[in-house]
C-alpha cells in the first residue's frame, strides 16, 4: 500500500511517500481501505515530537509511529474471524489514537475502538472530523455546560473551536464566539449568538460576563479573561499556556475545590462515536473543510496546518472515492 512514512522527528521534509506493508486485521480488528484522513496538530505534534517531553510517549530518541493519521474515514476491506458488528464493504469513520496510522491506504482499527458506521449520504470527508469533538467534548463535560449557559469561545474558527461551538450549541448554551473578521459568517452560520471581531476590539474589556470561557487555539491565558468569569465560572484552554500555567492552574484549582480552571486530558467515552454520529444525523455538527490535499502532497497539507490559519480541517484524499467521494 501506499503510505505516508516518517522515521525520524523533525519538519514535513522527514515525510516520504512510499510503499509500505498493508497490515492484516487481527482476530478482533477491522482492515478499512481509507479514503479520507486529515492533517490536525495532534499529527503536527507527532511529527516533530513537540513538546519535546511528549517523546516519553511517541518514542525517544525515535518515534514509534512510522505512519501518523489520527482521522479517518473509509470503507471496511476485510474483518477478522472475531469481528461481529462490522462487515465488508461498509462505509466508517472514526478516529485511531493508539496506533494512529491513516495517512495510508489501508488502517487496522480494533472492533471495539473508536469506529463506527457513517451516516447515509455523508462524504469520507465531511466525515473526519472527530479530532475536533474529541478535544472539545472533552472539556465541555468538564466544564458541565447545559442549557442556557453563556460560553465564550476564543478561537472558533480551528477544528477544537468549531467543534466546540456547534457541541455547545447542541447542548443549548449561548455562544459568543471571538474569531477574525474573515470567520465571521462561518460561525454566524454555525450558530453562534454573538460574534466578536478579535482584530478590532479587545474581547476581554467587553462588559459581560460568562459561565464559561474556553481558549480554543492557545492564544490568551486565564489571567487576561478571569474578569469574564460570573463568580463560579470556569476556564479551559487547549495547550498548556506559558510555562505550562494551564495545568499549574488547574492542579490549584481542584486542590482549593474552586474550579477556576480546568484542563482535562483528552479521554474516550464508550459512546463517543455513537454521540458524534447522532449530532451528525441531525444536523447538528458537521466539518468546515478548509483544503484538500492528495495524499503524494501530504507534506504541503503538514507546511498549510503549521501556519496555525486553517478555517477547520484540512483533508488528506488518500484514495480517491469512484463515487465522487459521497455515498
Ligand atoms: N500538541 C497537540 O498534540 C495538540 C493537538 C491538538 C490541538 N492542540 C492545540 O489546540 C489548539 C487548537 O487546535 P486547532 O486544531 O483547533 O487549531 P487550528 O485549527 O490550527 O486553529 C487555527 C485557527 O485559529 C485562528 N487563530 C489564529 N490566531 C488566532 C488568535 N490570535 N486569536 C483567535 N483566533 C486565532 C485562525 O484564524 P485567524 O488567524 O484568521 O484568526 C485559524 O482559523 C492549538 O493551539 C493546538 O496547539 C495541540
Amino acid at each position: 500500500m501506499k503510505a505516508a512514512v516518517r522515521t525520524r522527528y523533525g519538519s514535513p521534509d522527514v515525510l516520504d511517500v512510499r510503499d509500505a506493508p498493508t497490515p492484516a486485521a487481527q482476530e478482533n480488528e477491522v482492515l478499512v481501505k481509507v479514503h479520507a484522513a486529515t492533517v490536525n496538530r495532534t499529527d503536527c505534534g507527532m511529527l516533530r515530537g513537540r513538546p519535546l517531553f511528549a517523546r516519553l510517549f511517541f518514542g525517544f530518541p525515535k518515534p514509534k509511529q512510522h505512519i501518523l493519521g489520527l482521522d479517518f474515514a473509509g470503507e471496511i476491506e476485510a474483518v477478522g474471524a472475531g469481528v461481529t458488528s462490522f462487515k465488508s464493504g461498509e462505509r466508517v469513520f472514526g478516529m485511531s489514537p493508539s496506533r494512529y496510522g491513516a495517512h495510508a491506504e489501508y488502517l487496522c482499527v480494533p472492533e471495539s475502538g473508536t469506529i463506527t458506521t457513517l451516516p447515509e449520504n455523508t462524504p469520507y470527508q465531511e466525515a473526519v472530523l472527530c479530532e475536533g469533538a474529541w478535544y472539545a467534548g472533552g472539556i465541555l463535560r468538564g466544564f458541565g455546560v447545559k442549557s442556557g449557559d453563556k460560553i465564550l469561545i476564543y478561537g472558533a474558527s480551528g477544528a477544537i473551536g468549531i467543534a466546540a461551538l456547534q457541541l455547545a450549541k447542541a447542548e443549548g448554551a449561548e455562544v459568543t464566539a471571538v474569531v477574525a473578521l474573515r470567520h465571521i459568517e462561518l460561525v454566524k452560520s454555525l450558530g453562534a449568538d454573538h460574534v466578536i471581531d478579535y482584530t478590532a476590539q479587545d474581547f476581554t474589556q467587553i462588559d459581560q460576563t460568562f459561565n464559561f470561557v474556553l481558549d480554543a487555539v492557545g492564544k490568551t491565558t486565564y489571567f487576561k479573561c478571569r474578569k469574564l468569569l460570573k463568580p463560579g465560572g470556569t476556564f479551559s484552554a487547549t495547550d498548556l499556556g506559558p510555562w505550562g500555567q494551564n495545568a499549574w492552574l488547574a492542579i490549584w484549582s481542584s486542590i482549593t475545590r474552586r474550579k477556576r480552571v480546568i484542563f482535562p486530558l483528552p479521554a474516550l467515552s464508550k459512546t463517543f462515536m455513537s454521540s458524534v454520529k447522532t449530532l451528525m444525523e441531525a444536523g447538528l455538527f458537521r466539518a468546515v473543510i478548509d483544503r484538500s490535499y492528495p495524499l503524494d502532497e501530504i507534506a504541503n497539507a503538514y507546511r498549510y496546518v503549521e501556519t496555525e490559519q486553517k478555517t477547520g480541517i484540512v483533508v488528506i484524499s488518500v484514495i480517491p472515492d469512484d463515487r465522487n467521494d459521497s455515498a
